[in-house]
């Protein structure tokens, strides 16, 4: 990163084709913005501070998710087009020694491994600048590169002013190019509003640099998939297919199994261990950690969470922000809505729901629980029912359940409240004081038998 390289991320457009009322670069791929795909191949690069983003549409929202990165950022507030985006730049990228790649912030897929070929080529091109090409068999919608005789760029033909011959030409412009600084930033106001659109466009800069006397470069990339450009939402789609694909074979060859992987949706910074199996359509969210030995249940949804070595989260289990350490199982169907750790070696079953829940070593809530700020020991066993009234209409309440506990089935905690090691609680209690150590809680009414009374309900004659 000794070289001088400044990076421009042109991202200021609306996006009109998406048709959104939100930004094009703010849509996701991969579950990630698109504008921060191609700021994090920028900064395999080079520094945050020499990568400047040219925001317009939301230029707010645009800042925001790219804080964490330290980029700079200029407001382009009228979008009249590539050309006039890089010229806002001028004051902040004008370093007239170096280089200067312009990137199109809806060009996600592309790697930092072509980017350094990009850097390569235009090293040994002698020329002015390179431009990223590929050959597409449907070129619809992209610039079209015309070559000399030489095999340099005489001119790129934007689609919409494009004759039928030139509309045949399969070689495209990709968006991406790499500039000697000095020769850009001399002739890049040299360029004209096209006739036909009044905008600037930056694929005129061959032939303001040619009447210069300088040239421009072609690197033919030959994956053109890596250097699509998302115009609307079903190119988006495709994108978003890929970014999975590439994720899903990256965990499958680090040793993840993943059942029918094309109906799985893994996020790019969710790690798995070595045996771990996801089952079909699965989704692994956000920075979510899996250990080894795991099986991730059909349809299951994990976002922001730790699971430890050898958990089993049954089928259509949603987890967030929680941890589940080793040997646990949870699910089918159950929520574990947010700020959980489920300890070592715990169950819990089918239509249970925790929040903000430290549930205990060897824990057991095995059926239709609701157990939110709670704070469950080891061995416990809660019964079937059991809900925690953790809400007084006004304020949350604490409930903590110490060591080894029974709770019996279709018990009412009523918060705050505490359970006192290995007592029992009495199914169908509503519990609101404390229960002793070692203490039987029952806190319902007492059963009365009538003996005979049905019988003699049956033989009263009717009327
Ligand atoms: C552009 C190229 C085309 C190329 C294609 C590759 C031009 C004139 N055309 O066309 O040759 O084949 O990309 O994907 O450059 N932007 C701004 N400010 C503006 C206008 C655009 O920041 O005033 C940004 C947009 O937000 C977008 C990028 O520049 O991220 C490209 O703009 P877009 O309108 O998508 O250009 P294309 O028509 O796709
Ligand atoms: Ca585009």
């Amino acid at each position: 990163m000794n070289e001088r390289i400044n990076i421009v991320i042109l991202a200021a457009g609306l996006g009109t084709r998406m048709k959104s009322r939100k930004a094009k670069v703010l849509h996701e791929a991969g579950g990630l913005t698109l504008v921060e795909h191609v700021v994090r191949s920028a900064l395999a690069l080079t520094s945050p501070d020499r990568v400047i983003v040219v925001v317009g549409h939301q230029a707010d929202q645009v800042r925001a998710v790219l804080a964490h990165t330290g980029v700079r950022f200029v407001e382009q507030t009228e979008q009249k087009g590539t050309a006039h985006a890089l010229e806002v730049c001028r004051t902040l990228a004008a370093d007239t020694e170096g280089k200067l790649i312009v990137l199109y912030g809806d060009c996600p897929l592309l790697s930092a491994v072509t980017l350094r070929r990009l850097l390569d080529h235009h090293e040994h091109a002698k020329a002015a600048a390179t431009v990223i090409t590929m050959m597409l068999d449907n070129p619809t919608g992209y610039g079209r590169i015309l070559v000399d005789s030489d095999g340099y760029v005489s001119e790129i033909v934007e689609e919409k002013v494009a004759s039928p011959e030139q509309k045949k030409v399969r070689q495209i412009n990709s968006g991406i190019y790499c500039f000697n600084a000095a020769p850009l930033w001399k002739h890049l106001s040299e360029i004209r509003p096209n006739p036909v659109s009044q905008e600037y466009y930056l694929t005129d800069i061959v032939d303001v640099l040619g009447r210069a006397g300088h040239k421009v470069s072609p690197l033919l990339h030959e994956n053109p998939e890596e250097l699509l450009g998302i115009n609307t939402r079903v190119e988006l789609a495709s994108v978003d297919r890929i970014f999975r694909d590439r994720k899903t074979h990256e965990l499958m060859l680090a040793g993840v199994t993943i059942l029918r992987p094309e109906t799985v949706t893994v996020d790019m910074a969710v790690r798995a261990g070595m045996d771990t199996t996801v089952e079909p359509f699965a989704q692994l969210l956000g920075e979510t950690t899996i250990g080894e030995n795991c099986r991730i249940g059909a349809g299951a949804i994990i976002r922001d969470s730790q699971i430890g070595d050898s958990v089993e989260i049954q089928p259509y289990t949603i987890v967030n922000t929680s941890r589940i350490d080793n040997g646990a199982s949870v699910g089918p169907f159950a929520r574990l809505r947010m700020e959980n750790h489920v300890a070592a070696n715990a169950h819990i079953g089918n239509f249970v729901e925790l929040k903000k829940t430290r549930f205990g070593e060897g824990a057991k809530a095995g059926h239709l629980a609701y157990l939110g700020d709670s704070e469950i020991g080891a061995e416990v066993n809660i019964g079937a029912g059991t809900i925690t009234c953790n809400y007084d209409g006004a304020r949350k309440h604490k409930t903590v359940i110490r060591d080894r506990v029974f709770v019996g089935s279709n018990s009412t905690l009523v918060a705050p409240v505490e359970l006192g090691t290995k007592s029992y609680i009495g199914a169908g209690s509503v519990i609101t004081s404390a229960v002793p150590e070692d203490a039987l809680a029952i806190g319902r009414g007492r059963q009365v038998n009538k003996e005979e009374w049905a019988k003699r309900r049956r033989e009263k004659p009717a009327g």
